[in-house]
């Protein structure tokens, strides 16, 4: 069974996402991750960010991998290449890098590919911006998250603090944070949009606990329907 969670930059995604998956018992596959250790390879390999194919080269010859610590279905860490790029990935220079990377439609097809491959392997609970849309549109439950600009900035300067990495400057993140939603949204290619059967949970002024609490219980209806 395959749970996405789609949304704009800092919705909480990624901390929905882990949180459902160990209630699960589902692995957990971090698109963005993905996108985010391209860029970092790209800029380490001096590939420019508007050469569509030399992207799509680099995406289709590159090797992912996630680490996992056992008993623990989501991974700790994440690779390209054999390059660990857990932290460096989530850097300013790769908030930036990573909107051009993920738009160039030969490094979407690639990744589609890749995700499709991973999502084979089992119950998933995978977030991005396109899995309901493009990735798996027959996912058995969907789920579209989405917070205000400002309480998404809040979030992310908070998070930046705690991880050590990243801007803690609220004004910087917040434009940051409307300019890639900018991006995600008018890409020509599989844009940011919700999937015409994926369910609205707004968690601008909710608790994580409710929000992880109403998916997981969504799932194991599903997964009851489905048995
Ligand atoms: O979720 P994130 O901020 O780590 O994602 C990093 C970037 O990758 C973001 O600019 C949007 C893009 N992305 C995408 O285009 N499609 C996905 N499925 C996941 C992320």
């Amino acid at each position: 069974m395959i749970v996405a969670i789609d949304g704009p930059s800092g919705a909480g995604k990624s901390s929905v996402a882990k949180a459902c998956a160990k209630q699960l018992g589902f692995s957990c596959l971090d698109t963005g991750a993905m996108y985010r250790a391209l860029a970092w390879l790209a800029l380490e390999r001096g590939v420019s960010l508007d050469d569509d194919a030399a992207l799509g080269k680099l995406a289709c010859t590159c090797t992912i991998t996630f680490g996992h610590v056992t008993g623990d279905p989501v991974p700790r860490s994440v690779s390209i290449d054999g390059r660990e790029v857990t932290d460096d990935i989530r850097t300013a220079r790769i908030d930036k890098a990573v909107s051009p990377v993920s738009a160039a439609p030969s490094v979407r097809k690639a990744m589609l590919e890749q995700q499709r491959r991973i999502g084979l392997n089992g119950d998933y609970v995978v977030e991005g911006r396109d899995i309901g849309t493009a990735v798996f549109p027959d996912a058995e439950l969907k789920v579209f998250l989405t917070a205000s600009p400002e309480e998404r900035a809040h979030r992310r300067v908070r998070q930046n603090a705690d991880r050590g990495v990243g801007s803690i400057d609220y004004p910087e993140v917040l434009a940051d944070i409307v300019r890639r939603d900018e991006c995600d949204s008018s890409r020509a290619t599989n844009p940011l949009r919700p999937a015409d059967d994926a369910i609205h949970i707004d968690s601008t002024d909710r608790y994580i606990e409710d929000i992880i609490a109403q998916i997981v219980e969504m799932a194991r209806h599903t997964q009851e329907v489905l048995r």
